[in-house]
């Protein structure tokens, strides 16, 4: 017996790519129930996937060809889903958001990878949808998600740039380490906020402007003082193919961008999401004192933003410079 591909609550979700109708699953496709058209499973992975309209096509497909080469973060140690539930757990982040979560939750992970997130966060009884542009990391997921019968998450080849997904559908979105990669970050954040139900919870991770400086200048150097240098792969990985996976991720990857709270709040803006959030806090603000990822803080003034993003050179900046900004959309 093999878990079903798609719950039910995530297929109600779901349109044909340029704003069709809903689709029925059926043999190695999905169905649009309109019009009739079919979309192919690809390497068996549910695929909705439309290229990006205009120039971004370009690095949507560099990054498509990289993350097949590359699928990222892999599952070596993990292939038990008690193992991943382990390490879920014992992560500060990832158990603060499942608690922040709760329950009965519906999660759109936008840029899934191989998909850990999406299959540890479908614990109480949360259903979550991954997607991502990657097929080879797809697999990975599903092959997670189907070696140990997991009812309630599911996972589609698809493009930010195109959601095949109705408007308003989700509790929670999180994409995480990933609009850095697409060609138009701004642009990506405002695709993925039309998913979103009203009061409902964004949570977008990204390289910081000032932490991710000591990567840039160890990319300039790796090549001679090998992998090593890196602290991550020093500390945390003990495994060669995820080592040359991450090492690959974060300093030959052919496109990124970086970026600061300050930027994060103008897309709020932009977007009617108000700020709840940051991790790592902002330093001297009631963030520091939140033990919940989702409550709402201050986000302190501009100097002391610039200080906090600062301070990570020194903190976040060992491991790649990555920080996450939490806000809620605003109903009516
Ligand atoms: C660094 S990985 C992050 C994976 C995962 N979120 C994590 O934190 O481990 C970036 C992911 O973003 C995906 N990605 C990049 N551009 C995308 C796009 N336009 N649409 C969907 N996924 C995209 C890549 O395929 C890749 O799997």
């Amino acid at each position: 017996m093999t878990a079903p591909l798609f719950p039910d609550r995530i297929l109600a979700t779901l349109t044909s790519p340029n704003g069709g109708g809903p689709l029925v699953p059926q043999d190695d496709a999905l169905i649009c129930r309109d019009s009739g058209t079919r979309f192919p499973f690809l390497h068996r992975v549910p695929s909705l996937y439309l290229s990006t309209p205009g120039e971004g096509n370009v690095i949507t497909d560099l990054m498509q060809s990289f993350y097949t080469e590359n699928p990222f973060p892999s599952y070596e140690g993990l292939e038990e889903f008690g193992e991943l539930v382990s390490k879920g757990h014992g992560n500060s982040f990832s158990r603060g958001l499942l608690h922040a979560i709760g329950y009965n939750k519906m999660i759109l992970e936008c840029g899934c990878g191989t998909g850990q997130l999406s299959n540890y966060l479908q614990l109480n009884n949360n259903h979550v949808l991954g997607i991502d542009l990657s097929l080879a990391s797809l697999a990975l997921a599903l092959e997670h998600k189907q070696r140990n019968q997991l009812t309630r998450s599911a996972f589609v080849q698809m493009n930010i740039f195109n959601l095949a997904i109705q408007d308003e559908s989700f509790d929670v979105i999180l994409s995480h380490g990933v609009l850095h990669h697409t060609h138009n970050a701004r642009q990506a954040f405002a695709h993925i906020v039309k998913k979103l139900k009203p009061g409902g919870i964004v949570l977008v991770g990204l390289y910081n402007t000032y932490a991710r400086i000591p990567t840039w200048l160890r990319s300039k150097v790796i090549r001679y003082l090998g992998p090593r240098i890196d602290y991550v792969v020093r500390h945390r990985i003990h495994d060669a193919e995820k080592a040359r996976i991450w090492i690959q991720d974060q300093y030959f990857n052919p496109h990124e961008t970086w970026h600061s709270i300050d930027d994060v709040l103008l897309w709020f803006r932009e977007n009617g999401i108000d700020y709840l959030n940051c991790s790592p806090a902002i330093l001297d603000t009631d963030a520091e004192m939140s033990a919940d990822l989702f409550a709402a803080t201050h986000p302190g003034s501009v100097y002391q933003r610039v200080v906090t993003q600062l301070s990570w050179i020194f903190s976040l900046g060992r491991e790649g410079g990555l920080f996450d900004v939490v806000g809620r959309k605003r109903s009516g």
